[in-house]
């Protein structure tokens, strides 16, 4: 019975963690994702399904009490996760991801206490090395426990957004970071559960506030990135937990979530042209919001109606539409969609180009896009089509600001320096759509961009202002 129940633990592990190396491929392209998804779910299932088998075959005659704890936490998980998923906005995501994290780093430190009151003392060099598993897991998991609570209050903001600057915060971190070093090493060498609980609860108290303390010194408005950095710490703390539980799919689970969040949040610094380093290090973000470039005096701008705007497209041939995070605010995601279709059907080469970070999360636009079902061959990426600007009749600049602002590429002092941008003023037309003059972007920076011989301004709600096009069209 025992051989029979391994083999089926080992083979359904191997089934789910194929179904979730898989899934993250599906992720990897739109036309996919869907598929991805479901392959996710599936593993998940299996997952669960083979935990709970193995569970309950060896409770014995606890199994009947087992079978009620399960049920009430699968109960109440299912209960919360459906809740919150069906009722969460698209502009509320990084704030529920934020906070679902903070269950991985809970359910670690939760893990890593048990298996020590499990197995306590440094007895056997096997136990000492047990004992390093259960250190690690908990402290991971405590600092991905406050920081995705501190992350999950700012995003929501249920607390302020400013970067919270304590004189030397990165001294603070640093230390914090070798007194755990010192706390594990300590847990290692105790015997008994008295002796290890002491370094044990210090090592999960000080953890917790390294974990707040790292994402208050982050601003709110680079969150995303940081929850993004939380959800590679989240895979980690879970990593370990699966070392701790002797678990191999925990193991791989984690470390699928590990690599592939750092890997996005390195994708994203990259985007925004930040160091990498300084994100994982809680030192980002700090000045951000810099008004530097306000003073610059670009000249002045000139406004277009829709009708004037709905004529200029009737005499394009190529149109490329970049959205930004106005786009997302106005919800005007479907007139957008219709106004595409429209143009391609009266013959006009319609793509879109998507900066890796516009709006506000990654895939943000990507997401709203296939929502008002955009056919996904219309999409391109920045690097697909930043080339293409010069050979383009009209560029729709819809909301978008800091990811279409020349001075990332001209002013070596601006705060935005070095970021990639859509080289959108290359087209013969450029009209931008944004509410009003004088309302910087994200990053606080005036775009010159706007005040171009070939740029022209339509102000008014993006949303609006589609839908007049359209209607003048
Ligand atoms: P932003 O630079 O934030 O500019 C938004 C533009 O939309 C502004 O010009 C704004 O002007 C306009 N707008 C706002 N509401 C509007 C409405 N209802 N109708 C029409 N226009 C409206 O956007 P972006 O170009 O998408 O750049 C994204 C920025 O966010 C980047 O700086 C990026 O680094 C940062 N960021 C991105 C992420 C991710 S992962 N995507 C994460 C953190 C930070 P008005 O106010 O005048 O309307």
């Amino acid at each position: 019975m025992t051989t029979i129940l391994n083999s089926f633990q080992a083979l359904a592990y191997i089934l789910a963690a194929l179904a979730f190396i898989l899934a993250l491929a599906g992720l990897s392209k739109q036309t996919s994702a869907a598929r991805g998804n479901t392959l996710g779910i599936i593993g998940m299932a299996i997952a669960l399904i083979a935990a709970i088998v193995v569970a309950l075959s060896g409770a014995g005659s606890h199994a009947l009490t087992a079978i009620g704890i399960l049920a009430v936490a699968i109960v109440i998980g299912a209960i919360i996760g459906i809740l919150r998923a069906r009722s969460v906005q698209m502009t509320e995501m990084p704030q529920l991801v934020a906070m679902l994290h903070s269950f991985v780093g809970a359910a670690a430190v939760l893990v890593g206490f048990n298996s020590f009151l499990a197995t306590p003392g440094a007895n056997t060099a096997e136990n000492a090395y047990h004992l390093g598993e259960v250190g690690l897991a908990v402290f991971i998991g405590a600092v991905t426990l406050t920081g995705s609570i501190v992350a999950f209050l700012k995003l929501s903001a249920k607390i302020s957004g400013k970067p919270l600057t304590l004189p030397g915060r990165n001294a603070i971190n640093l230390i914090a970071l070798i007194i755990c070093i010192a706390l594990i090493g300590w847990l290692i060498t105790t015997r008994g559960v008295e002796a290890g609980l002491v370094p044990l609860c210090i090592l999960t108290v000080i953890s917790l506030l390294l974990g707040a303390h790292l994402v208050l010194a982050i601003g709110g408005g680079d969150m995303p990135v940081v929850v993004s950095m939380l959800n590679s710490y989240s895979g980690w703390a879970a990593a370990m937990a699966g070392f701790t539980l002797g678990n191999d799919l925990l193991i791989i689970t984690g470390a699928l979530v590990g690599s592939s969040g750092a890997y996005l949040s390195w994708i994203m610094c990259k985007g925004m042209n930040r160091s990498f380093v300084s994100v994982i290090l809680g030192g980002f973000g700090g000045g951000t919001t810099s008004n530097s470039g306000e003073a610059k005096d670009y000249g002045t701008h000139t406004e277009i109606t829709a009708e004037e705007t709905a004529a200029l497209l009737k005499g394009a041939k190529r149109v490329v539409i970049t959205p930004g995070y106005g786009m997302a605010t106005a919800q005007a995601q479907f007139p957008v969609a219709d106004l595409a279709r429209k143009l391609q059907a009266m013959g006009i080469d319609v793509k879109f180009g998507i900066h890796p970070v516009a709006g506000r999360m990654p895939g943000h636009m990507n997401v709203l896009l296939a929502e008002a079902k955009v056919p996904y061959d219309s999409v391109y990426e920045m690097d697909e089509i930043n080339d293409d600007f010069g050979d383009v009749d009209v560029v729709l600049v819809i909301g978008a600001n800091d990811t279409v602002n020349p001075s990332a590429l001209t002013e070596p002092d601006s705060p935005i320096a070095g970021m990639p941008v859509l080289r959108v003023w290359e087209a013969e037309r450029v009209i931008a759509f944004k509410r009003k003059m004088g309302n910087a972007g994200y990053s606080g920076v005036v775009n010159p961009l706007f005040f171009n011989d070939n740029t022209d301004m339509l102000l008014g709600d993006a949303k609006g202002s589609v839908e007049a096009i359209i209607a003048a069209l």
